[in-house]
């Protein structure tokens, strides 16, 4: 891809082969700029739902301020379990879940209680490169499975098994994917649960979008197949579900041991999540979802305008299966895409993410996601197209 040299930032360059740095760059500058439509994080823009926020509230003026037991509050704890035997179909009971200060923390937590230093963890690639940073301050190390566009960036059975190595521990999964918006179909997931069961490994489950899947696509929990129950670790949480980013409340399920493991880390680090997150989670799942429904089809819409602007500009993406994003190709243009996050940054005043964001070889792709309102992502078509006219390479 070429380089333009258009003056990129030493700050921004420097940190190009570190994902989360990178994004983080990205965002400082972003914050330093006027009327930047932000296409960056995958945090949603709508509101929490009433009924939710009005818990919180109640918390408050109930004076329900006192911590909770480290794993959570049981009342969230059972209606957690409740609701992924329901929904998920996994074999679980309050004991086998831990409410987390976001899936954030749930990551950071499972990979300190699971790994020992030189275990490898396989990880799609591209991916959340938090991961990254979970995996390698417990000590461990990430093997990447390249994950392909041909193969609507569903995961590759035969890579996985190719990759294990006696130091293999577990495998971490994500559907949907971000950045890819690519799924584990459900045959997928039971080729790829033979291969743990085969090879005694863990899988991790990343299950953070599983509400928001279009063209009919459905969620599966690879938890739910037998033999995978107590190889399981399925991380969730309130923040894309219910738009609670903020409240930071996560959850994650698996073998009564293992939670008891997290329990211990999460004593003596950040104790239990904010109560009154919990009582709002809880208010979450026992309360109406229907707002699940119309944040879906808001998303649905949002990520139709987005298909066709972005065709129209030549930008062609993978088959967006889930999630917040349109994992788009920039490589057409014959420009890094590092250097195109930038220009679109600076030239055109939207903050996109360059795939490099999410592992270095992907300097091809962007990262564009539908987080904004109709009017805000016509806006930000409208300025990305003189950008892309203006620098695109000719052949
Ligand atoms: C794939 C994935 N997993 C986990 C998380 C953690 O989300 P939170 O800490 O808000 O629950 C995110 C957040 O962007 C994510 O994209």
């Amino acid at each position: 891809m070429t380089m333009l040299n258009t003056n990129i930032p030493e700050a921004v360059r420097a940190v190009a082969s570190n994902g989360t740095q990178l994004r983080y760059a990205l965002m400082e500058l972003a914050a330093q700029q006027k009327d930047t439509i932000a296409l960056g994080r995958g945090d949603p823009d709508l509101d929490t739902p009433q009924h939710i926020i009005l818990a919180a509230q109640e918390a408050i003026r109930r004076n329900q301020t006192a911590p909770t037991p480290v794993a959570g509050m049981p009342e969230l704890r059972s209606a957690i379990a409740e609701k992924l035997r329901r929904e998920n179909g996994l074999s679980v009971s309050a004991e086998n879940v831990i409410v987390t200060t976001g899936g954030q923390e749930g990551l950071f937590l499972i990979m300190q209680a699971l790994l020992d230093p030189g275990d490898e963890v396989l990880v799609p690639d591209p991916r959340y490169t938090s991961y990254d940073e979970a995996i390698e301050t417990a000590g461990g190390k990430i093997v990447m499975i390249p994950t392909d566009h041909d193969d609507a960036f569903n995961l590759p059975v035969e890579s996985i098994e190719q990759a294990i190595t006696p130091k293999t521990k577990a495998l971490l999964i994500v559907t949907p994917s971000n950045p890819t918006g690519g799924i584990i179909t459900e045959e997928r997931a039971r080729a790829i649960a033979e291969i743990a069961i085969k090879h005694n490994l863990i899988v991790i489950s990343d299950e953070i979008y599983e509400k928001f899947l279009y063209d009919g696509w459905k969620h599966f929990s690879i938890g739910s197949i037998p033999g995978m129950e107590e190889r399981t670790i399925t991380l969730n949480g309130f923040s894309k579900t219910y738009a609670m980013t903020g409240f930071r409340v996560g959850f994650v399920a698996a073998a009564v041991d293992f939670i008891q493991a997290m329990t211990k880390v999460k004593t003596f680090t950040t104790g239990p999540a904010a109560t009154i997150s919990q009582h709002a989670g809880l208010a979450a799942l026992n309360g109406p979802q229907e707002p699940i429904n119309e944040f879906l089809r808001i998303y649905t819409e949002r990520r139709q305008l987005m298909m066709t602007g972005l065709r129209d500009m030549g930008l062609d993406f993978s088959d967006p299966r889930g999630g917040f994003f349109l994992w788009t190709i920039s490589s057409s243009t014959g420009i890094n895409a590092t250097e195109l996050s930038y220009l679109m940054l600076k030239e055109g005043r939207v903050l996109i993410f360059p795939g490099t964001g999410f592992g270095d070889k992907w300097d091809g792709y962007l990262r564009i996601t539908l987080l904004q309102s109709m009017d805000e992502l016509q806006e930000a078509l409208r300025r990305m197209q003189p950008v892309i006219e203006r620098y695109r390479v000719k052949a």
